[in-house]
């Protein structure tokens, strides 16, 4: 949390875009489209509150289950986003990141995330984070193999496997975790998104739809998150006192 009580992470669930065009009777890739345009209002007003991360789950290890044709379109509608909006980022001062496992993408797709990392890495604004084939449990697994890999090369011992050392070798370990979870759509389910950052965060569902989330109602859950107490185990009574100390 930061001195204003905003969250220093936010991390979002954006579902409901085929729904959105769907009711619309317009076709679902419709839907993916207009919830770029949400992407740009979430993350202009996550610049203005000062917020440092903002990671957005674009596409799960387990949208690949989805028919071709949408996951093709998907496909490019990231290539291009990607393409058309970097320099965008980058002079706003927004640091991009993209976690998942981006070895089964083209080579192409590739090359593009490489380039737009590396042209925003210095920059000390909001860092986005895209969750692009990203799946909580293949996280923790990939950094199971790094751990035992250590291990086997004499780096690491098993005994020093800790919570923070495990942290350090999952896809977020440069980031705090997330302080407020939001999922749009309706759905009440994480999806495998960020399962072992996950642990703590306070939790946020809404009926809107992706491309329906603005800016007013990202502020709604801003707000719904500094009404409540985080308590960490703790008693609500140690919190106020604790709080009462940093005020003194
Ligand atoms: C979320 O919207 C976007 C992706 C998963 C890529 P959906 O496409 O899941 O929209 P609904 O849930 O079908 O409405
Ligand atoms: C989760 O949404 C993934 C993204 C938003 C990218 P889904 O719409 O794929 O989730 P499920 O399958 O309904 O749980
Ligand atoms: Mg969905």
């Amino acid at each position: 949390m930061t001195d204003n009580g905003n969250p220093r992470h936010i991390a979002i669930i954006m579902d409901g875009n085929g729904r959105w065009a769907e009711k619309k009777s317009m076709p679902r890739f419709m839907g993916h489209k207009a919830g770029v345009k949400a992407v740009r209002n979430i993350v202009e007003h996550c610049v203005k509150e000062k917020i440092e991360v903002l990671s957005l789950f674009a596409f799960s290890s387990e949208n690949w289950r989805r028919p071709k044709k949408e996951v093709q379109m998907l496909m490019e509608l990231f290539i291009g986003t990607l393409q058309s909006q970097v320099d965008k980022l980058d002079n706003n001062n927004i640091k991009l990141v993209i976690i998942g496992d981006r070895s089964v993408f083209s080579a192409k797709l590739q090359n593009k995330i490489a380039e737009a990392e590396c042209q925003t890495e210095n920059n000390s604004g909001l860092t986005l984070v895209i969750a692009a084939n990203y799946g909580g449990k293949r996280d923790i697994s990939q950094a199971f193999q790094k751990i035992i890999k250590k291990i086997n090369a004499g780096a690491l011992k098993a005994e020093d496997i800790s919570e923070p050392v495990i942290a350090q070798f999952l896809d977020t370990s440069e980031l705090p975790d997330p302080d407020l979870f939001i999922r749009t759509g309706g759905e009440q389910r994480i999806s495998n998104f960020l399962i072992w950052q996950l642990a703590y965060t306070e939790f946020y569902f809404t009926q809107a739809l992706w491309p329906d989330f603005d800016q007013l109602l990202l502020a709604e859950a801003i707000n719904s998150f500094k009404g409540r107490q985080r308590r960490f185990g703790r008693t609500g009574n140690q919190i106020i006192n604790t709080s009462n100390l940093t005020i003194k």
